[in-house]
């Protein structure tokens, strides 16, 4: 347990800043997200008095709704997925700034439409022309949505109009390419905001902090002292109702292209220079660059594929993902991968980085483990097996926090040691729990501040990591060559072999 011994660290990662007046546009406003995650987020920064009274939603779908009828399916989301409506009056006034206007992505006059009633908001908001677009639409619709932004001149004043952008920001290496082409030729990089929400996580964030305002952990952060890294991302749900999107993606493109290559990287940067977007973005950028597949030439030995095959959770049985609504029973998409990456640089060498995420495993758990080399000698006798190795591990979800796992001397007559823990933990530290990435991210936007974003060049890096993968197994359809796992249990063997052919062991989380 840790105790707060002062205030929270003031190194600009969490500074109150108020946007200005603005519009933010939700392309794809009839979906999920909007009703699950950011209007609700939105809310909640109401509540805490993070955003000025002007601050104005205008959603934007194909459907025909009316406002009131967008307002009331905005109530319901922040009821069921956000922290509730509370005072009355408190939603009353947020309603107000509440709009919905009916247009179609492909189509110019929607756009013109557009234009004209956010001039209109303008006039009764005084939000003084500034916007967010953010889109919120099925992947293939950011081009077309994008272009067509441009084409309405509403890109054209980059102080004032940002563009956000949900993830996967393309399908591979060629696919993000281009679309960062359509990009710059309708705006500049200042005005983009590529969205990876784990980035909004208050632990993931962390990560800067723990390595960059400790002095300790920097001088063991390297080849020297760490035998490996494990990042996972595992998660208990299967491919819910989004088979559509899904099976198009799978979790190379869905998870370890994005969430997991972000974690990553801020675990294995260097220091930047200061806390400002493109400092923290171009040690991204560079870590990025220094990393490949461990073999490229035995991928097997690199990267594995895998898919749930049916099983149960939490005592119910499961179908297995060839088996899901909407799902070709033939499939070869992978609900699970695991990487072996190395970092060639000289901080990283030899370094092994296991990455893995899949759907319907055992537990919902994200977490980077620091795994440090074992001491070159025991004279003590272990109650445990490889007792000696300390392992430091940050915690993204569940318990969010931090452990250090180190030996001690076991009470009694002779001198044993068993492995402990010193734990942090966010709960009892700071005595509330994290916020939602969302909030995080959009005041971000509104901000104009980019650190918690992903550049062009980082983007198109991450794919080019894991195309090799991507390539070979988009060649092979063969639905024999995709290792099952049975749901709810760990990794397919072969995952098991990418890092047991090392000596090493996944962690039992
Ligand atoms: C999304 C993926 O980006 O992240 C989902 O598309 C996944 O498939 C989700 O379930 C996981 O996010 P979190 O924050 O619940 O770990």
């Amino acid at each position: 347990m840790v105790t707060l011994l002062e205030n929270p660290l003031r190194v600009g990662l969490r500074q109150e800043r108020v946007p200005e007046p603005q519009i933010l546009v939700i392309f794809g406003a009839s979906g999920d997200l909007t009703k699950r995650k950011l209007v609700p987020a939105i809310y909640q920064m109401k509540r805490d008095r993070r955003l000025p009274p002007e601050i104005t939603v205008v959603g934007v779908a194909r459907r025909e709704w009316s406002h009131d009828f967008f307002r009331e399916e905005m109530r319901e989301g922040v009821e069921e997925f956000g922290g509730g409506i509370g005072p009355q009056e408190l939603w009353d006034e947020f309603a107000q700034g509440l709009y919905y206007c009916p247009g179609d992505i492909d189509k110019p006059e929607s756009y013109q439409k557009l234009k004209k009633f956010l001039e209109e908001l303008d006039g009764q908001r005084g939000t003084r022309g500034n916007r967010v677009f953010y889109l919120s639409v099925s992947p293939n619709f950011f081009p077309e949505a994008i272009r067509q932004l441009g084409a309405a001149g509403m890109l054209e004043d980059a102080s004032k109009t940002r563009l956000g952008i949900e993830k996967p920001f393309g399908r591979d290496l060629n696919s993000a390419q281009s679309l960062n082409r359509i990009v710059q030729q309708v705006c500049k990089e200042k005005q983009v905001y590529r969205i990876d929400h784990y980035l909004g996580k208050e632990t993931v964030q962390n990560l800067l902090v723990f390595r960059f305002a400790n002095a300790i952990f920097e001088p063991l952060w390297n080849r020297q002292f760490v035998d490996h890294v494990q990042i996972t991302v595992a998660e208990t749900v299967g491919v819910e109702d989004r088979a559509g999107y899904y099976e198009t993606s799978g979790a190379l493109r869905d998870m370890m292209q994005n969430h997991l290559m972000q974690i990553f990287c801020l675990t294995a940067m260097e220091a930047p220079n200061s806390l400002d977007a493109d400092s923290i973005r171009t040690e991204k950028m560079k870590v990025l660059q220094a990393t490949r597949l461990a073999d490229l030439h035995n991928l097997e030995l690199s990267a594995v594929r895998g898919q749930y095959s049916a099983g149960w959770m939490k005592g119910k049985q499961v179908p297995g993902y060839r088996q899901e609504p909407g799902v070709n029973p033939n499939s070869t998409t992978p609900t699970y991968v695991a990487m072996k990456l190395m970092v060639d640089n000289w901080r990283w060498q030899g370094v092994p980085f296991y990455m893995r995420t899949g759907k319907r495993l055992p537990k919902k758990v994200s977490e980077i483990s620091i795994q440090f080399r074992a001491v070159p000698f025991l004279i003590f006798q272990s109650a445990a097996q490889q007792a000696s190795a300390n392992v430091l591990t940050m915690r993204v979800h569940p318990n969010e926090g931090i452990s250090l796992r180190f030996e001690a001397k076991m009470p009694g007559p002779d001198l044993r040691t068993r492995t402990v823990d010193m734990d942090f933990s966010y709960g009892s530290s700071f005595g509330i729990s994290t916020s939602d990435a969302y909030d995080r991210l959009l005041v971000d936007c509104m901000l104009g501040d980019q650190t918690l974003f992903t550049r062009a060049d980082e983007v198109e890096e991450a794919w080019r990591i894991v195309t090799p993968a991507l390539s070979a197994w988009e060649g092979s359809t063969d639905p024999a060559s995709v290792p099952q796992y049975e749901a709810g249990t760990w990794e397919p063997t072969e995952a098991e072999h990418l890092i047991n052919q090392d000596g090493r062991h996944w962690r039992r989380l």
